[in-house]
C-alpha cells in the first residue's frame, strides 16, 4: 500500500497525514486524530447483516480482511409506553447489548483491530472500563494478536471473566480508567504493544459511527429523530454517531437540509465530568473526583475525548445531564421489565435521562427519540 484511501487530521488543530501509517495523537497539539475519507456513495452500501455493509464509508481497502465476528446492525424497537413515560410522542431503543462481546464497544474495536492487523502490528493493549475490555479480547482472539488488558479491580466480574476466556492477558489496577490508562501507556512503551485506548486510537470512532449509519437507514435515509441519547465516559459513542450524520450530510445520503439530531450525553451524578463542563461552557472537562457509580462504563472521570465530545454537543444544539444511583437503577428495572430488552445501568441511565429532556427545554412532547442501551444488563449480574 503506497498511499490510503483516506487521511487522518487533527481533530483539534491543522495536522494532516495519510492513512497508511500507525499513528495516535496529533504530534503537534496532542488531541486525538479522526479519519476523513474520499465521499462514497449510498449505492454502496451492501445487504451483509455487519456494521461492515458501511465499508464504502469506512476506513477499509477493497482487498483487505476484516476482523469480523457479527458486530452491529442491532435492534431498534419502538417502546410507546417508554415514550408516553417520558412524555415525548415516539421513543425507540438502540440495543447495543446484543452486539458479539454484549456491548457497542464491539464495533469500534473490530475496526481498531482490523487495522491494527493491516499494519501488522506485534500485539495491542488498552486500558478499560470493562466493555472495551472484552470488545478487545475478542477481536484479538479472532485476529490471532496478543492483547494485554488494563481495568479497575471493581470492573464487574463477569466482564474481567469474559476477558479472560477471550485468552487475553488480564492486569487489574487500584483506581479508575485514568489509572488503568497510565498503566497501558507504561506497558506500551516497554512492549512495543499499541495503545487502542479510546480516541488515542484513531480508528475506534470509525467504528462506533456505524450506529449512526444505522439510524439514518432505519428512518430511510429521510427524517433523523429529534435527539439521540447516548450513556458517554470517553466519549467515542457520541463522538462517532455525530461524525456519521456529517459524513452523510456531506456525502449526499441525506438530504441537505435535514434537521440534525441534538446529541444528549448521559452520566451518573457519581461522576459527571462532561455535564459539569457543558453546564459551565467550558471546552474541556475537569477530571471528576472520586468517580462513584454502578454504570462501571460510565467511571471515566477525567475523558481524553473531552474536547471532541463537548464540541460534538455545542455543534448539535445537544444537552448534557446527569441521574443519581436510585433513579438510574429504577429506569434500568423500568426498561427491562418493559420490553424484554436487557437493559445495562447505562442503558437504565440513557432513559432516565429521556425522560427529563421535555422538562428541560431539550425537545418538544412532538419529539422523536432514539436512546442507547449500550451493554448488556448480564455482565453486571453477579
Ligand atoms: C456499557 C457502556 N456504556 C457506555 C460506555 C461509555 O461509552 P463511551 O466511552 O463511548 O463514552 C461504556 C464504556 O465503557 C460502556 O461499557
Ligand atoms: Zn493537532
Amino acid at each position: 500500500m503506497t498511499s490510503a484511501a483516506w487521511s487522518l487530521q487533527c481533530s483539534a488543530c491543522v495536522y494532516t497525514v495519510a492513512g497508511d501509517r500507525l499513528a495516535s495523537v496529533c504530534p503537534d497539539c496532542g488531541q486525538p486524530l479522526s479519519v476523513k475519507l474520499a465521499a462514497a456513495s449510498r449505492d454502496q452500501v451492501t445487504a451483509e447483516a455487519t456494521m461492515w455493509r458501511y465499508a464504502a464509508a469506512m476506513p477499509i481497502l477493497a482487498n483487505e480482511h476484516r476482523v469480523s465476528i457479527g458486530e452491529g446492525m442491532t435492534p431498534l424497537t419502538e417502546l410507546p409506553e417508554l415514550a408516553k413515560a417520558a412524555g415525548v410522542a415516539r421513543l425507540w431503543i438502540k440495543d447495543e447489548g446484543l452486539n458479539p462481546t454484549a456491548s457497542f464497544k464491539a464495533r469500534g474495536l473490530c475496526m481498531a483491530i482490523t487495522r491494527a492487523k493491516a499494519l501488522g502490528l506485534p500485539g495491542v493493549c488498552v486500558p478499560t472500563a470493562g466493555n472495551a475490555g472484552i470488545a478487545l479480547s475478542a477481536y484479538a482472539a479472532a485476529a490471532g494478536m496478543p492483547a494485554r488488558i488494563y481495568a479497575p479491580k471493581t470492573t464487574p466480574p463477569p466482564i474481567l471473566g469474559s476477558i479472560r476466556a477471550y485468552g487475553a492477558e488480564l492486569e487489574l489496577v487500584d483506581g479508575h480508567i485514568g489509572d488503568a490508562g497510565k498503566a497501558t501507556m507504561q506497558f506500551a512503551k516497554e512492549s512495543g504493544y499499541f495503545n487502542v485506548a479510546t480516541v488515542r486510537e484513531p480508528y475506534r470512532v470509525e467504528g462506533m459511527k456505524t450506529m449512526g449509519y444505522e439510524i439514518a437507514e432505519a428512518f430511510a435515509w429521510k427524517t433523523l429523530p429529534d435527539a439521540i441519547v447516548y450513556p458517554t465516559g470517553g466519549g467515542e459513542g457520541t463522538i462517532g454517531i455525530w461524525k456519521a450524520f456529517k459524513e452523510m450530510v456531506e456525502w449526499g445520503w441525506l438530504p441537505k437540509d435535514i434537521a440534525l439530531p441534538k446529541m444528549v450525553v448521559a452520566q451518573a451524578a457519581g461522576c459527571a465530568p462532561l455535564v459539569r463542563a457543558f453546564a459551565a461552557s467550558e471546552e474541556k472537562a475537569t477530571p471528576w473526583e472520586n468517580p462513584a457509580t454502578h454504570a462501571s462504563g460510565l467511571r471515566v472521570p477525567g475523558p481524553f475525548g473531552d474536547r471532541w465530545t463537548l464540541r460534538t454537543l455545542r455543534e448539535s444544539n445537544g444537552a448534557a445531564f446527569s441521574v443519581d444511583e436510585d433513579t438510574m437503577r429504577a429506569s434500568t428495572f423500568t426498561l427491562a421489565s418493559s420490553s424484554g430488552i436487557d437493559a445495562a445501568p447505562e442503558g437504565g441511565c440513557g432513559l432516565a435521562v429521556a425522560g427529563i429532556l421535555v422538562k428541560a427545554g431539550v425537545v418538544k412532547a412532538t419529539a422523536h427519540i432514539v436512546v442507547f442501551n449500550t451493554g448488556s444488563g448480564a455482565s453486571y449480574r453477579w
